[in-house]
Protein backbone atom coordinates (compact mmCIF):
# COMPACT_ATOMS: atom_id res chain seq x y z
CA UNK A 1 0.00 0.00 0.00
CA UNK A 2 1.48 3.31 -0.70
CA UNK A 3 2.09 5.17 2.09
CA UNK A 4 2.87 8.82 3.23
CA UNK A 5 6.36 8.74 4.85
CA UNK A 6 5.97 11.54 7.20
CA UNK A 7 5.12 15.62 7.48
CA UNK A 8 8.10 16.83 6.27
CA UNK A 9 7.03 20.77 6.45
CA UNK A 10 4.09 23.14 7.70
CA UNK A 11 2.85 26.14 6.12
CA UNK A 12 1.76 28.85 7.69
CA UNK A 13 0.16 32.59 7.71
CA UNK A 14 0.98 35.16 9.67
CA UNK A 15 0.81 38.72 9.93
CA UNK A 16 3.73 39.87 11.19
CA UNK A 17 7.28 38.05 10.13
CA UNK A 18 9.22 40.25 12.27
CA UNK A 19 8.38 39.30 14.91
CA UNK A 20 8.16 35.16 13.60
CA UNK A 21 11.70 35.63 12.56
CA UNK A 22 12.93 36.83 16.43
CA UNK A 23 10.96 34.29 17.73
CA UNK A 24 11.36 31.52 15.56
CA UNK A 25 15.60 32.17 15.65
CA UNK A 26 15.77 33.19 19.52
CA UNK A 27 13.38 31.76 21.43
CA UNK A 28 12.77 28.58 19.71
CA UNK A 29 16.24 28.12 17.62
CA UNK A 30 15.35 27.79 13.82
CA UNK A 31 17.29 29.17 11.46
CA UNK A 32 16.15 31.66 8.71
CA UNK A 33 16.14 29.97 5.59
CA UNK A 34 14.67 32.69 2.77
CA UNK A 35 13.36 35.83 3.63
CA UNK A 36 11.58 38.95 1.84
CA UNK A 37 9.03 41.13 2.62
CA UNK A 38 5.75 38.75 2.32
CA UNK A 39 7.53 35.29 3.13
CA UNK A 40 9.60 33.85 5.77
CA UNK A 41 11.13 29.80 5.69
CA UNK A 42 12.42 28.26 8.78
CA UNK A 43 15.28 25.87 9.05
CA UNK A 44 15.41 23.00 11.45
CA UNK A 45 18.11 20.61 9.75
CA UNK A 46 19.72 19.82 6.31
CA UNK A 47 16.26 20.86 4.72
CA UNK A 48 16.06 24.17 3.06
CA UNK A 49 12.93 24.66 4.97
CA UNK A 50 10.62 22.88 7.29
CA UNK A 51 8.52 25.93 7.98
CA UNK A 52 7.41 28.73 5.72
CA UNK A 53 5.52 31.67 6.18
CA UNK A 54 3.40 33.50 3.93
CA UNK A 55 2.16 37.55 4.98
CA UNK A 56 -1.91 37.07 6.06
CA UNK A 57 -3.86 38.40 8.74
CA UNK A 58 -5.41 34.70 8.91
CA UNK A 59 -2.74 34.12 11.46
CA UNK A 60 -3.56 30.46 11.07
CA UNK A 61 -2.34 27.12 9.68
CA UNK A 62 -2.12 26.78 5.82
CA UNK A 63 -0.24 23.85 4.43
CA UNK A 64 0.12 20.41 6.09
CA UNK A 65 3.53 19.25 3.82
CA UNK A 66 3.41 15.32 3.44
CA UNK A 67 6.41 13.61 1.87
CA UNK A 68 6.66 10.15 0.13
CA UNK A 69 9.88 8.19 -0.63
CA UNK A 70 9.23 7.90 -4.03
CA UNK A 71 7.30 8.85 -7.14
CA UNK A 72 5.92 5.59 -7.66
CA UNK A 73 4.76 5.95 -4.02
CA UNK A 74 2.81 9.32 -4.29
CA UNK A 75 1.58 8.62 -8.22
CA UNK A 76 -0.21 5.10 -6.03
CA UNK A 77 -1.33 7.31 -2.96
CA UNK A 78 -2.84 9.95 -5.31
CA UNK A 79 -4.49 7.45 -7.89
CA UNK A 80 -6.48 5.64 -4.86
CA UNK A 81 -7.20 8.87 -2.82
CA UNK A 82 -8.75 10.20 -6.24
CA UNK A 83 -10.87 7.01 -6.58
CA UNK A 84 -12.35 7.85 -3.19
CA UNK A 85 -13.38 10.84 -4.64
CA UNK A 86 -10.02 13.38 -2.99
CA UNK A 87 -9.79 16.54 -4.92
CA UNK A 88 -6.22 15.97 -5.14
CA UNK A 89 -5.05 18.28 -8.04
CA UNK A 90 -1.58 18.45 -9.73
CA UNK A 91 0.54 21.42 -8.94
CA UNK A 92 2.62 22.77 -11.84
CA UNK A 93 6.60 22.69 -12.22
CA UNK A 94 6.90 26.35 -10.55
CA UNK A 95 4.58 25.47 -7.44
CA UNK A 96 7.17 22.51 -6.80
CA UNK A 97 10.05 24.67 -7.19
CA UNK A 98 8.70 26.88 -4.53
CA UNK A 99 8.47 23.87 -2.27
CA UNK A 100 12.00 22.87 -3.44
CA UNK A 101 10.36 18.83 -4.45
CA UNK A 102 10.17 16.89 -7.93
CA UNK A 103 6.69 16.90 -7.74
CA UNK A 104 3.42 18.43 -5.87
CA UNK A 105 -0.23 17.25 -5.50
CA UNK A 106 -2.49 19.78 -2.98
CA UNK A 107 -5.74 18.72 -1.55
CA UNK A 108 -8.07 20.77 0.55
CA UNK A 109 -8.91 19.54 4.25
CA UNK A 110 -12.49 19.59 5.38
CA UNK A 111 -11.18 22.34 7.50
CA UNK A 112 -10.22 25.06 5.52
CA UNK A 113 -6.89 24.66 5.13
CA UNK A 114 -4.58 22.08 2.29
CA UNK A 115 -3.09 19.31 2.59
CA UNK A 116 0.25 18.85 0.08
CA UNK A 117 1.91 15.60 -1.24
CA UNK A 118 5.24 15.39 -2.85
CA UNK A 119 8.30 13.46 -3.39
CA UNK A 120 12.28 14.27 -4.00
CA UNK A 121 13.08 17.14 -1.65
CA UNK A 122 15.98 19.33 -1.96
CA UNK A 123 19.15 19.15 0.40
CA UNK A 124 21.40 21.74 0.98
CA UNK A 125 25.00 21.29 0.91
CA UNK A 126 27.27 20.49 3.74
CA UNK A 127 28.26 23.96 3.52
CA UNK A 128 24.75 25.40 4.75
CA UNK A 129 24.97 22.85 7.41
CA UNK A 130 21.95 23.95 9.80
CA UNK A 131 23.41 26.54 12.53
CA UNK A 132 21.07 27.80 15.58
CA UNK A 133 21.82 30.50 17.25
CA UNK A 134 20.62 28.77 20.95
CA UNK A 135 20.03 25.29 20.50
CA UNK A 136 22.68 22.80 22.63
CA UNK A 137 21.53 19.60 20.76
CA UNK A 138 19.50 19.34 17.44
CA UNK A 139 15.93 19.15 16.50
CA UNK A 140 14.23 15.68 15.85
CA UNK A 141 13.67 15.40 12.14
CA UNK A 142 14.68 13.03 9.87
CA UNK A 143 12.34 10.56 8.75
CA UNK A 144 10.27 11.31 12.17
CA UNK A 145 9.42 14.57 10.21
CA UNK A 146 8.96 18.07 11.06
CA UNK A 147 6.62 17.57 14.83
CA UNK A 148 3.40 17.51 14.64
CA UNK A 149 0.01 19.59 14.19
CA UNK A 150 -3.11 19.77 16.19
CA UNK A 151 -5.87 21.72 13.55
CA UNK A 152 -8.97 21.57 15.62
CA UNK A 153 -11.81 19.70 13.58
CA UNK A 154 -15.48 21.61 12.63
CA UNK A 155 -16.69 18.02 12.09
CA UNK A 156 -14.54 15.51 13.68
CA UNK A 157 -16.43 12.05 12.08
CA UNK A 158 -15.41 13.70 9.13
CA UNK A 159 -12.52 14.78 9.45
CA UNK A 160 -11.03 11.33 10.91
CA UNK A 161 -12.68 9.29 8.30
CA UNK A 162 -10.73 11.92 6.08
CA UNK A 163 -7.52 11.26 7.53
CA UNK A 164 -7.89 7.61 8.11
CA UNK A 165 -9.11 6.72 4.16
CA UNK A 166 -7.86 9.37 2.46
CA UNK A 167 -4.51 10.40 3.82
CA UNK A 168 -4.10 6.50 4.95
CA UNK A 169 -2.52 7.28 8.24
CA UNK A 170 -2.59 4.87 11.28
CA UNK A 171 -4.60 5.50 14.83
CA UNK A 172 -2.04 6.08 17.36
CA UNK A 173 -4.53 6.09 20.23
CA UNK A 174 -6.88 8.36 21.86
CA UNK A 175 -7.69 10.96 24.73
CA UNK A 176 -10.80 11.38 26.36
CA UNK A 177 -10.82 13.38 29.33
CA UNK A 178 -13.73 15.05 31.30
CA UNK A 179 -13.12 18.64 31.41
CA UNK A 180 -15.36 21.14 32.57
CA UNK A 181 -16.48 21.81 29.28
CA UNK A 182 -17.70 18.62 28.16
CA UNK A 183 -15.46 15.55 27.42
CA UNK A 184 -12.23 16.36 25.59
CA UNK A 185 -12.02 13.45 22.05
CA UNK A 186 -8.77 13.82 20.82
CA UNK A 187 -7.86 11.41 18.23
CA UNK A 188 -3.94 11.02 17.13
CA UNK A 189 -2.42 9.85 13.93
CA UNK A 190 1.34 8.56 12.65
CA UNK A 191 2.80 7.31 9.64
CA UNK A 192 4.26 4.64 8.73
CA UNK A 193 7.79 6.02 10.10
CA UNK A 194 6.54 6.12 13.32
CA UNK A 195 6.49 9.62 15.39
CA UNK A 196 3.77 9.12 17.95
CA UNK A 197 2.23 11.41 15.98
CA UNK A 198 2.32 13.61 13.39
CA UNK A 199 -1.20 15.17 13.36
CA UNK A 200 -4.06 14.95 15.62
CA UNK A 201 -7.10 16.45 16.00
CA UNK A 202 -10.65 17.33 18.09
CA UNK A 203 -13.79 19.08 17.91
CA UNK A 204 -13.48 21.81 19.57
CA UNK A 205 -14.65 25.29 19.20
CA UNK A 206 -12.12 28.02 17.68
CA UNK A 207 -11.43 30.80 15.35
CA UNK A 208 -8.54 29.20 14.89
CA UNK A 209 -7.67 25.87 12.66
CA UNK A 210 -4.43 25.47 14.43
CA UNK A 211 -4.50 24.64 18.15
CA UNK A 212 -0.88 24.00 18.43
CA UNK A 213 2.60 22.79 16.46
CA UNK A 214 5.66 20.64 18.24
CA UNK A 215 9.06 20.87 17.68
CA UNK A 216 11.18 18.40 19.09
CA UNK A 217 14.67 18.83 20.56
CA UNK A 218 17.28 16.04 20.96
CA UNK A 219 18.16 16.48 24.73
CA UNK A 220 15.92 17.62 27.88
CA UNK A 221 18.03 20.48 28.85
CA UNK A 222 17.40 22.21 25.69
CA UNK A 223 13.65 22.28 26.52
CA UNK A 224 14.76 24.10 29.75
CA UNK A 225 16.78 26.75 28.60
CA UNK A 226 14.12 27.23 26.18
CA UNK A 227 11.39 27.80 28.82
CA UNK A 228 13.70 30.04 30.26
CA UNK A 229 13.91 32.13 27.30
CA UNK A 230 10.48 32.68 26.65
CA UNK A 231 10.27 33.92 30.72
CA UNK A 232 13.21 36.11 29.77
CA UNK A 233 11.45 37.40 26.43
CA UNK A 234 8.36 37.94 28.88
CA UNK A 235 6.24 35.52 25.97
CA UNK A 236 3.08 33.69 27.57
CA UNK A 237 3.56 30.41 28.69
CA UNK A 238 0.22 28.52 27.71
CA UNK A 239 1.53 25.28 29.35
CA UNK A 240 3.32 24.39 32.07
CA UNK A 241 6.12 22.14 31.75
CA UNK A 242 4.44 18.65 31.93
CA UNK A 243 4.46 15.02 30.74
CA UNK A 244 1.57 13.52 28.03
CA UNK A 245 0.59 9.83 28.80
CA UNK A 246 0.21 8.66 25.34
CA UNK A 247 3.47 9.86 23.36
CA UNK A 248 5.90 10.41 26.48
CA UNK A 249 6.49 13.60 25.65
CA UNK A 250 8.15 16.05 28.26
CA UNK A 251 6.66 19.85 26.89
CA UNK A 252 5.78 22.67 27.23
CA UNK A 253 3.10 25.29 25.50
CA UNK A 254 4.22 29.12 24.31
CA UNK A 255 1.97 30.98 22.82
CA UNK A 256 3.69 31.94 19.10
CA UNK A 257 3.34 35.63 17.43
CA UNK A 258 0.45 34.51 15.64
CA UNK A 259 -1.70 33.30 18.53
CA UNK A 260 -1.94 29.54 18.26
CA UNK A 261 0.83 28.03 21.00
CA UNK A 262 4.17 25.95 19.96
CA UNK A 263 4.68 22.49 21.97
CA UNK A 264 8.08 22.77 22.67
CA UNK A 265 9.13 18.90 23.67
CA UNK A 266 11.82 15.83 24.40
CA UNK A 267 11.57 12.65 24.79
CA UNK A 268 8.59 11.66 22.23
CA UNK A 269 7.90 8.01 21.46
CA UNK A 270 8.12 6.53 18.49
CA UNK A 271 6.27 3.60 17.04
CA UNK A 272 6.50 0.06 16.27
CA UNK A 273 3.61 -0.65 14.30
CA UNK A 274 4.52 -4.67 14.98
CA UNK A 275 3.96 -4.54 18.60
CA UNK A 276 1.75 -1.44 18.96
CA UNK A 277 -1.14 -2.08 20.59
CA UNK A 278 -4.39 1.17 20.49
CA UNK A 279 -5.20 2.70 23.68
CA UNK A 280 -7.15 5.46 25.35
CA UNK A 281 -6.16 7.26 27.75
CA UNK A 282 -8.44 9.68 30.47
CA UNK A 283 -6.03 12.46 30.40
CA UNK A 284 -3.96 14.60 28.68
CA UNK A 285 -1.36 14.79 31.10
CA UNK A 286 0.81 13.05 33.69
CA UNK A 287 2.13 15.96 35.35
CA UNK A 288 1.99 19.32 34.92
CA UNK A 289 0.77 21.36 31.92
CA UNK A 290 -1.00 23.43 33.84
CA UNK A 291 -2.93 26.09 31.73
CA UNK A 292 -1.80 29.80 32.48
CA UNK A 293 -4.95 32.05 31.56
CA UNK A 294 -4.43 34.29 28.43
CA UNK A 295 -3.21 37.82 29.53
CA UNK A 296 -5.27 40.78 28.64
FE1 LIG B 1 1.16 18.18 21.01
Amino acid sequence: MAEISNLAYVGLAASDLDAWQSFAEDILGLQTGVRTPDFLSLRMDELPYRFFLEHNDRDDLSVAGWTFDTEGELEAFVADAREKGAAVTLQGKEAAQNRQVERLYSCPDPNGYTHEFSFGVERLPLTQAFRSKVLQSQFVTGDLGVGHILPLSRNADETIRFYREILKLRVSDYIRQETPNGVLDANFFHTRTGRHHSIATAQVSSPKILNHLMVQVAVMDDVGLAYDRCIQAGLHIAAELGHHPNDHMFSFYVQSPSGFNIEYGWGGLVIDDADWQVTCFTQQSDWGHKRNPQRA
